[in-house]
């Protein structure tokens, strides 16, 4: 490991200035359900820079929780490892941070997630609602451990004044790498529309780079985002589920990088341009889900519940999605079940 500000250069660049059209990374978003190893890698295959796995219990890994520690698993070929966590009770966070701190290049905390189950332990986007007790707790964590920290938060709780900026800011004295914010309230869940112009303030407000999250769908809204915000980074989220491709799709329309080396293009070259806008998807879906079959039996084997939940966000939106059905619950093997999916978004697929 190399020393200190040495070390972190690698991993996180310094603030930029105003955005210039040039490229800064994308984030896929962390995701519970939907950021597993395999999908990280192929989101990276697909264009994005960095990845962070879902969010994982502080206190389940404390407790060597097998099904928690699944969740923390990476590959050598995953880098930067950014593993995120979340919790309510301070001394486990610190714990865990530290029990992953050896194969972790940056370790995430998680402040912005709604779900009651979490906001209900006072972890998550809750904890927005006590700062003092946030910042301290990530203060603890910096002080166990030697890896770089990072937080992800929301605009505030939504009762009251917003308090990200000055939240941000103590993180900044505390010596929290980067910063993320999520352009939404905890009241707002995920409704209305995420409020850039606030992200921006925050973006001016202090020296450590902040990533900025919040309905970046596509090259237009990732354009219109850095437009607004500044900012050092994009995260997409929602905008990745079944479409990983949107990293390279976001690179292409801003310019970043050429059409013919998206690899899905590259794979189709012989008939790209022939081919219909429907077309185009199905080709590129069937490269990122065979891609995702061979992350996997790369990593952590074929695993059917997350076949599942990427297999119906994969086909969402296409002709035949009853197809799809037959071939999910009809597949008596994991692999057939792959292969039955990538034989549909070829169009080959049999009534
Ligand atoms: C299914 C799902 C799971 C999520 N899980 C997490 C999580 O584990 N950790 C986290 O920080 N945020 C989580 N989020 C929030 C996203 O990281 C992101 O902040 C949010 O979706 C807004 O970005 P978007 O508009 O690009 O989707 C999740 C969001 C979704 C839709």
């Amino acid at each position: 490991m190399l020393e200190g500000g040495l070390w972190l250069s690698h991993h996180i660049a310094a603030k930029p200035g105003a955005w210039d059209g040039e490229p800064r990374p994308l984030f896929l978003a962390p995701m519970a359900g939907v950021s597993d190893l395999p999908f990280r890698l192929l989101s990276k295959a697909c264009g994005a820079d960095v990845t962070i796995t879902e969010f994982t219990n502080s206190t389940a890994l404390t407790r060597e929780a097998a099904v928690s520690w699944r969740k923390m698993e990476s590959h050598e070929t995953e880098v930067p490892f950014i593993p995120q966590i979340f919790g309510g009770d301070p001394g486990d966070m610190a714990t865990a941070a530290e029990m992953l701190a050896p194969t972790a290049d940056i370790i995430d905390l998680n402040f912005g997630c709604p779900a009651p189950k979490v906001t209900k332990i006072c972890a998550g986007a809750a904890l927005m609602g006590e700062p003092d007790n946030l910042v301290s707790m990530v203060d603890g964590i910096i002080q166990r451990v030697d890896v770089p920290v990072t937080a992800k938060m929301r605009l505030g709780t939504g009762q009251g004044a917003n308090n990200a900026l000055d939240i941000c800011k103590s993180l900044e004295d505390i010596g929290t790498a980067r910063l993320c914010v999520h352009g939404r309230t905890l009241r707002q869940r995920y409704s209305g529309e995420a409020d850039w112009s606030s992200i921006k303030a925050i973006v001016d407000a202090v020296e450590t780079p902040v990533v900025a999250n919040g309905d970046v769908m596509d090259a237009a809204s990732a354009k219109d985002c850095l437009e607004v915000t500044g900012a050092a980074g994009l995260m997409v989220g929602r905008g990745a589920i079944g479409r990983p491709s949107v990293f390279g799709e976001i690179k292409v329309g801003l310019g970043w990088m050429e059409l013919e080396d998206l690899p899905w293009v590259k794979a189709n070259a012989e008939d790209w341009y022939e081919r219909s806008p429907i077309g185009q998807s199905f080709a590129a879906r069937r490269w990122c889900w065979d891609k995702y079959i061979e992350f996997s039996n790369q990593t952590v084997g074929l695993q059917p519940r997350w076949m599942q939940r990427h297999a119906v966000a994969f086909t969402k939106g296409l002709p035949g999605g009853k197809k799809v059905r037959a071939v999910m619950h009809g597949a008596p093997t994991p692999e057939a079940f792959a292969e039955g999916i990538s034989s549909f978004l070829a169009g080959e697929a049999t009534e």
